[in-house]
């Protein structure tokens, strides 16, 4: 009891000298001491369990790191054999490993307390871990708290699968790419997915480093620094990193003091090279890892049913049907199976539209890596709208405030706030008719949930996720419901704002964010409450897990939800857009 208690406070002591170490080495902006939180939000808008729930997740971090490590310690080497040559034997365990390292490694941030994990953890489908954000913030708090995204962390199963982004032309559509705007187009590394693992680490509101060299220098002080050599042949800890480095590492990007210059570590013009061959072999790494098993196995009921392996239930089949005939789901979210004969109006003639053909691919990803604007309204949850004042950093997130309108991919191709330079001039004619337009997400694991919280609707137990790109949708009866009705019960109101008489979600839908370019494929389905519940039954056997079961997905420690109904789950947390607005000018207006 007595060496127990010495050792906490031993642990303490040490935690606090580290804290004082960091800070003291951390350069500040527009202030000098200790950074205060950035806290900008109206009261209700952080969820009161917000710091015990970083917490947690950051403790079920750590836990899945020592896995991984333990998994490096186990793993024999690989031997580098012929020419070109290849690591033969565990090359491919090894290269999911050192992506499994990186990925859950909270050094990897500025303030080293944010992995990539902290917004995509394997029990949640890897998205949002946290119910109470997923109900309220939306977006997640990034390392330097409590600066915030603007999205729904977007689940990652199978995202590797995307295509390099390109414009058909004869179709007059864009496919492929990664994030919701589809930015992480994959041009150089020739992969979407890995152009996308370069993001997050200088995302000011996420992991927030102010330079791409700190990832080289946080793998040159890691202890699976001999793998990523092993792995990659080069080696981080080569470079010179001059002394400030560490310093410059702890301090946020967008800080003032860091101007407009994306690479404030001073490099010689061949270690810069090197830092940079580092960060594309860090994405390259991750990436594997969310291609391989531990992300993306194809083991859910679906799979098993293609394989003759599993007969679906009745509801599942007659989910199934709706799901590829009446409901015209599968004209975006591939099922790969043949679409013979013709849909049922109003796209084609036959009543039933069933298919009776074979499946035609045997791991279809149920996307078409297409984009559309399925004409969501703007929520006034989200954090992002409230960032309007600078942090201690100098640093505004969103100057924009109440007034910021997501134009997704149209943003994307003019190269706008919040998204990324567009590489490839020829596209920007596109972009007013891309205005509104989201990635067509795969339908797979978006029921996936931890085993202790089986579903994702209420009454439950279930774990409370967010959907589609604003996280509006927080079941997923309201999201086949929103397909099924949107036109029916579109009102000119926005959210929190619907006339007495009328329930949000159940025959109100507020007034589209980006009222331009809507898909008018959905809207209006005609399904009964018992077709809508079908659909969801057969969302859920797109889960992997089924045949095999899936890696981490007892980790979660967090607790469940219950009660209600999944038409209204949720509602309890809208807030009228009115007064957000107010609010939101309110802290413009500040000093
Ligand atoms: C602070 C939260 C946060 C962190 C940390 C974070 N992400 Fe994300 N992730 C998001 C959000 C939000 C989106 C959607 C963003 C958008 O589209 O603008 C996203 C999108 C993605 C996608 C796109 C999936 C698709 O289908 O296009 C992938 C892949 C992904 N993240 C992987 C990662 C990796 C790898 C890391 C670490 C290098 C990481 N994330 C770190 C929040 C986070
Ligand atoms: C016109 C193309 C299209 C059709 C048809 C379509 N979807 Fe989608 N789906 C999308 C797009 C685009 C998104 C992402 C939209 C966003 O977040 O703004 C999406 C997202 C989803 C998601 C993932 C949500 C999340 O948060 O990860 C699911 C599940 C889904 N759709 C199911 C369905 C079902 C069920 C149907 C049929 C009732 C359907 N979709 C019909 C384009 C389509």
């Amino acid at each position: 009891m007595r060496t127990t208690r010495k050792l906490i406070a031993l642990l303490i002591l040490s935690a606090g000298v580290m804290t004082a170490l960091l800070i003291s080495t951390r350069l500040t902006g527009a202030q000098q001491g200790t950074p205060a939180v950035y806290n900008p939000y109206p009261p209700g808008i952080l969820p009161a369990n917000l710091s015990a729930e970083i917490a947690r997740v950051e403790r079920e971090i750590q836990g899945i790191f020592n896995n991984y490590l333990a998994q490096w310690r186990a793993l024999p080497p690989p031997t580098l054999a012929g020419n070109p040559p290849t690591l033969q034997g565990t090359g491919y365990e090894s290269v999911r490993i050192l992506g499994g390292l990186l990925n859950y490694d909270l050094n990897m941030s500025v303030d080293r307390n944010t992995a990539c994990s902290s917004c995509h953890m394997p029990y949640a489908g890897f998205s949002g871990p946290i119910p109470s954000v997923n109900l309220g913030p939306i977006a997640y708090p990034g390392s330097f708290h409590f600066r915030f995204g603007k999205r729904n962390p977007q689940r990652y199963p199978y995202a590797p699968r995307f295509p390099v982004l390109n414009y058909n032309t004869t179709q007059g559509a864009f496919f492929g790419g990664n994030f919701w705007d589809a930015r992480a187009t994959g041009y150089k590394l020739q992969s979407p997915d890995a152009n996308q693992a370069q993001g997050p680490p200088l995302d000011t509101q996420e992991m927030g480093s102010p330079d791409l060299a700190c990832i080289a220098f946080k793998i040159s002080q890691a202890v699976y620094l001999p793998l990523y050599v092993t792995v990659w042949g080069d080696d981080p800890s080569s470079i010179v990193f001059p002394a400030d480095t560490a310093s410059i590492c702890a301090t946020p990007g967008g800080a003032a003091v860091f101007g407009s210059n994306p690479s404030p570590i001073a490099l010689s013009a061949e270690d810069r090279t090197k830092a940079n061959n580092v960060y594309d072999h860090w994405a390259q790494s991750i990436s594997f890892l969310e291609s391989s098993d531990d992300t993306s196995p194809f083991t859910s009921k679906f799979d098993a049913f293609l394989a003759g392996k599993y007969t679906l239930t009745s509801a599942e089949m007659a989910g199934y049907k709706l799901f590829r005939g009446k409901a015209n789901c599968n004209s975006c979210h591939l099922d790969g199976r043949s679409t013979a004969p013709t849909p049922p109006p109003p796209q084609g003639t036959d009543p039933t539209g069933e298919d009776t053909g074979a499946a035609a691919d045997t791991a279809p990803l149920f996307t078409c890596f297409g984009y559309a604007n399925l004409g969501l309204p703007k929520n006034p949850r989200d954090a992002f709208y409230y960032q309007t004042t600078p942090d201690s950093f100098g640093f505004t997130p969103n100057p924009a405030g109440f007034t910021y309108t997501d134009f997704g991919l149209g943003t994307f191709l003019r190269s706008g706030f919040g998204s990324a330079p567009n590489p490839n001039s020829a596209w920007i004619q596109f972009a007013a008719t891309s205005d509104g337009q989201m990635q067509t997400s795969t339908a797979r694991d978006v029921a996936l949930v931890p085993p202790q919280c089986p579903t994702t609707e209420a009454p439950g137990p279930y774990f409370q996720k967010e959907f589609f790109h604003n996280g509006y949708i927080k079941s997923l009866k309201q999201l086949v419901h929103f397909y099924n009705t949107r036109d029916l019960y579109r009102m000119e109101v926005e959210s929190g704002e619907c006339p007495t008489g009328k329930v949000e979600k159940v025959n109100c839908w507020p007034a589209a964010e980006v009222p331009q370019n809507q898909d008018m494929t959905v809207g209006n389905l005609g399904l009964t409450d018992t077709e809508e519940n079908q659909i969801v039954v057969f969302l859920q056997t797109l889960t992997d897990g089924f045949t095999k079961p899936y890696p981490f997905i007892g980790t979660y420690t967090g607790a469940c939800m219950s009660g209600g109904n999944a038409a209204t789950q949720g509602n309890s947390s809208l807030i009228p857009a009115t007064a957000a607005r107010r609010l939101a000018l309110a802290t413009t207006n500040k000093p």
